[in-house]
């Protein structure tokens, strides 16, 4: 059994992907394509997502579907059950939540934060609410949550970014204990920094000793578990700047 049997073995046949359309959650699509897993992505950006999910159908002969969906839109829950319906979702990855500003909380304007909240923690509770139930049935299934380093404290211009990350990681936790017994995995991943089309519009500037294949943690099997995927993930990243360089748009879907 190859390593991508394994994957889909373990988990089943379709992946949503919450914040597919560029950087890290591309790299993730691009990577269960890989393991022939059926994708369906959700994102803003319909071409940039489109471009995505044809990249799947064409290099991997994977089905992949696209979702034009704002995350923090209060029946997203409605609406990516109506686009998943009778689909057998096997794996949860919830993965849209960068924080696109440098500035203080008291100079954000409330509703900015309140987003923020929204996306980053009503979000992956409203999808996991909707999709783990089934999971537990089938007694296999898994849950990623695409967290940062910054959860692990508070800092000036982060306060409310690092907030809600320490949110995902401590809601990650509970649930696997609470998923474990039920066959379904759950992970969430404190991220390091990772030069994506997010941190580029903040105007980080690229610098190649953060191209950001390091990992920040080792898996415990390859890419048969959610743990590794997300590891893969990161290196593809870096394969994609080494083959485009930083400036390119291109880089970001391929
Ligand atoms: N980049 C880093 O250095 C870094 C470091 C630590 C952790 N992380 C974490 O890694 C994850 C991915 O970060 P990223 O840098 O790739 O940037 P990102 O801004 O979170 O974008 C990731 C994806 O999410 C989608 N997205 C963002 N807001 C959305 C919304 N309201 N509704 C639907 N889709 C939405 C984006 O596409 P659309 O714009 O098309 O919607 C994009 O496809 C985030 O959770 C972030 O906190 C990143």
């Amino acid at each position: 059994m190859t390593d991508g049997q394994g994957f889909a073995a373990r988990y089943g046949p379709w992946a949503v992907i919450a914040g597919a359309s560029e950087g890290i959650g591309a790299a993730l699509a691009d990577e269960l394509a890989s393991c022939g897993i059926d994708l369906v992505l959700i994102a803003r950006n319909g071409p940039l997502l489109e471009e995505v999910a044809a990249r799947a159908r064409d290099t991997h002969g994977v089905q992949a579907r696209a979702v034009v969906q704002d995350l923090t839109d209060p029946d997203v829950v409605v609406k990516i059950a109506a686009a998943t319906d009778g689909l057998e979702v096997g794996l949860l990855i919830y993965n849209a939540g960068a924080s696109d500003r440098t500035s203080t909380f008291l100079d954000n304007e409330f509703d900015y934060s309140l987003i923020q909240v929204a996306l980053d923690c009503v979000g992956p509770m409203a999808l996991t609410h909707h999709f783990a139930p089934a999971m537990t049935e089938r007694v296999r299934g898994g849950i990623v949550i695409v967290a940062s380093l910054a959860c692990l404290a508070g800092s000036a211009t982060l306060a409310v970014y690092s907030a809600v990350k320490a949110f995902q990681h401590t809601f990650a936790e509970g649930l696997w204990a609470e998923l474990r017994p039920h066959g379904v995995d759950v992970c969430c991943t404190p991220r390091g920094m990772t030069y994506t089309p997010a941190l580029a519009r903040m105007g980080v500037a690229y610098d190649p000793r953060l191209r950001c294949a390091r990992r920040t943690w080792r898996p415990r099997s390859s890419k048969t578990s959610a743990t590794g995927l997300v590891s893969s993930s990161a290196r593809r990243i870096a394969q994609w700047h080494r083959r485009c360089g930083p400036s390119t748009g291109a880089c970001w879907s391929r």
